[in-house]
């Protein structure tokens, strides 16, 4: 089970772009959901033309829909959206139903894509209740090639120390070349370029990578690829390893036909 979040205490760096297209491009191959945390200004509803629906997750934090309700599809991809109109102020979002999701979604899917806001204040906790829990595996920070936005990516990569959630590494989006990021941070697993074609996805109401192939598309479908692999074979390889431990040890028929069933 692969649990990865994008994240950044800036807006705008590509945090929603990268996290639905990861996302879209694992669908293919496993069975995998993206789950917008921003309650109060995510814009995946956008990306995926789900803005009408009437149950979203915060609706559902509210208590007035059921995780059933609030699930979409694009294609393979599973997509939990919030909502884009002003109501967002109105609700009072219950936390504790965000536990009850994660850990009924944990069940089901073989990848959650957590796209998270850039401000994780009181009034919009889920990042630190994401981390708490470990309903999380690892982070990836999406940053920008400028000096202030490198500054940001070093500030959240701190933030998340102190928060106890690990960190994969930092996605350098929207590159121009300005800096040799790598110099500067040690943690980049992948970089980006700027590229226009994007924005297109907003209009059409779909991920950029299935409208267009360009540069950023095909660098983003192999670094997709890579984490998968990484986390992916880790985990067979743990499986693999306690069944193994369980076969020396001795088990019961039951315990056995449960650990077959994977
Ligand atoms: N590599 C890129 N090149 C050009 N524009 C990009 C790139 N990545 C994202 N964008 C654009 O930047 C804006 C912010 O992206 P978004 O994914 O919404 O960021 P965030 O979720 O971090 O706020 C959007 O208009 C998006 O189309
Ligand atoms: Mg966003």
């Amino acid at each position: 089970m692969m649990k990865i979040g994008f994240y950044n205490i800036q807006g705008g760096t590509g945090k929603t772009t990268i996290a639905a297209n990861f996302a879209y491009i694992l669908s293919h191959s496993a069975k995998t959901i993206l789950i917008d945390c921003d309650i109060y200004g995510g814009t995946s509803a956008i990306l995926f033309g789900l803005e009408g629906r009437e149950h979203n997750l915060n609706t559902y934090l509210a208590g007035h829909s059921t995780i059933e309700d609030i699930i979409s599809k694009h294609d393979d991809l599973d997509i939990i959206h919030t909502d884009v109109s002003s109501d967002v102020f109105g609700y009072k979002p219950e936390l504790d139903r965000f536990e009850t999701l994660i850990q009924t979604l944990e069940e089901e899917y073989d990848i959650i894509v957590y796209d998270f806001p850039p401000n994780i204040t009181e009034d919009n906790p889920i990042l630190g209740y994401v981390g708490e829990l470990e309903l999380i595996n690892k982070v990836i920070v999406v940053g920008e090639d400028s000096i202030p936005s490198i500054v940001n990516s070093l500030k959240t990569m701190e933030l998340l120390k102190d928060l106890g959630i690990g960190l994969t590494g930092i996605i350098v989006n929207k590159y121009r070349g300005l800096t040799d990021i790598s110099e500067i941070i040690d943690d980049v697993i992948g970089i980006l370029p700027y590229d226009q074609n994007i924005e297109r996805q907003w209009v059409e109401s779909s991920p950029i990578v299935k409208l267009k192939k360009t540069k950023f598309t095909k660098e983003l479908l192999s670094l997709a690829n890579e984490l998968a692999s990484i986390y992916l074979e880790k985990d067979l390889a743990s499986l693999r390893a306690l069944k193994l431990a369980k076969a020396i040890s001795g088990i019961t028929e039951e315990e056995k036909s449960d650990l077959d069933e994977f």
